[in-house]
């Protein structure tokens, strides 16, 4: 028997527990309660997903028939919810940012280990079946060696309060380009912020992640219009260049271009190599339901979730890093 509670039913909560809503219908979880301090929201969604409420995540604590809850709360709030859930014996799915400092997210993974609990991190785009597919081609060599990652993330909205774009966007790349490259960190981070309409959080930043052969480098912005929602990544290897749109799961683009080099008496000489550019087409997955799907067969398995607490640690010491590094004008060195 799997029940499952959602904590947290605002704009991305809502996401998860339609998603529940269906694994629901398809059988593959028994029961889905959903909580909100904010009741009215609750109620709403309840009654349009046709599932229990409550108000109060304390009742989840002491209900044999919960085992697993994601938690979808404002961040400073993941780790005395994490650490209260794990240590009553109930596995959890946090979303990103795991924590808002390292300290909390080191401690979360502790008490993952001493609790026996399966602590998973929402860092989706490790569920993205485009992402899985370029991955795959990556590990095979089909791209070469990889020279530069570029992560751009535009849209243009109400900046959030509680977290710039560093620990809400940019989270995101820094843990791809590791993934990408099978690193737990990069050599260095560098980066650059621009804090326009709130004092100290940030709505545009760059970052550069130095991993010795490959640099990523990430934009991320709430104030840039020009390009309509914009979430994309480009992977430029030495023998071919992949591009994913991440609101478009079922495409990898491919290109299949190089910078020849000839050496011609002492003389390097450059020339592109152009064989054009083609379309990989991918079953369409949503990545959240991955995400979900994979939250409850580690529940069932035990086996340690690809997006793991150790991995949002990770990505936590890197965006504090990223902080530093702009607060302090200097490259943070790991
Ligand atoms: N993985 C992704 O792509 C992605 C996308 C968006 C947001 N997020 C993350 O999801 C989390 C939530 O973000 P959001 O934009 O949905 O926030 P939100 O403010 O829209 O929603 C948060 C909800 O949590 C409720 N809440 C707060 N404290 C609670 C408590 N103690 N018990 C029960 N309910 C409580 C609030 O009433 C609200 O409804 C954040 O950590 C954010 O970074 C992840």
């Amino acid at each position: 028997m799997t029940g499952i509670a959602v904590i947290g039913t605002g704009y991305w909560g809502k996401n998860h527990v339609r998603t529940y809503s269906e694994l629901l219908s398809e059988g593959l979880i028994d029961k889905v309660v959903i909580c909100d301090i904010n009741e009215k929201r609750a109620k709403e969604l309840g009654e349009l997903f046709r599932i229990d409420y409550i108000t109060d995540y304390r009742k989840i604590l002491n209900d044999p028939t919960i085992n697993g809850v994601s938690i979808v709360t404002p961040s400073p709030t993941h780790f005395h919810l994490a650490k209260e859930l794990m240590e009553a014996g109930k596995d959890v799915l946090v979303e990103k940012p795991m924590t808002m400092d390292i300290a909390q997210a080191e401690e979360l993974v502790k008490v993952a280990e001493s609790t026996g609990r399966i602590l998973m991190v929402g860092h989706i785009f490790r569920h993205h079946p485009a992402v899985k597919e370029l991955k795959q081609r990556i590990d095979l060599g089909e791209l070469g060696s990889i020279r530069i990652m570029l992560g751009n993330r535009f849209s243009f909205g109400a900046p959030r309060k509680d977290m710039g774009v560093i620990y809400a966007l940019g989270i995101h790349e820094v843990d791809i380009f590791c993934y990408l490259v099978n690193k737990e960190m990069p050599l260095s981070i560098l980066a650059d912020t621009r804090c326009s309409l709130q004092d100290d959080i940030e709505e545009t930043a760059m970052i550069a992640m130095d991993f010795g052969d490959t640099t990523g480098y990430a934009f991320e912005s709430w104030i840039m219009p020009a390009y309509g929602k914009h979430r994309d990544l480009v992977v430029v290897g030495s023998e071919k260049v992949a591009k994913i749109d991440y609101l478009k799961p079922q495409e990898l683009h491919i290109f299949d271009m190089r910078i020849a080099e000839q050496d011609i008496q002492d003389n390097v000489i450059f020339s592109v190599e152009n064989e054009g550019s083609y379309t990989i087409p991918i079953p369409y997955a949503e990545p959240l339901k991955e995400e979900l799907c994979h939250f409850i067969e580690c529940i069932a398995s035990r086996q340690e979730p690809i997006s793991s607490g150790t991995i949002g640690m990770r990505a936590v010491r890197m965006a504090e890093a990223a902080l530093m590094s702009a607060k302090e004008g200097k490259k943070v060195l790991f």
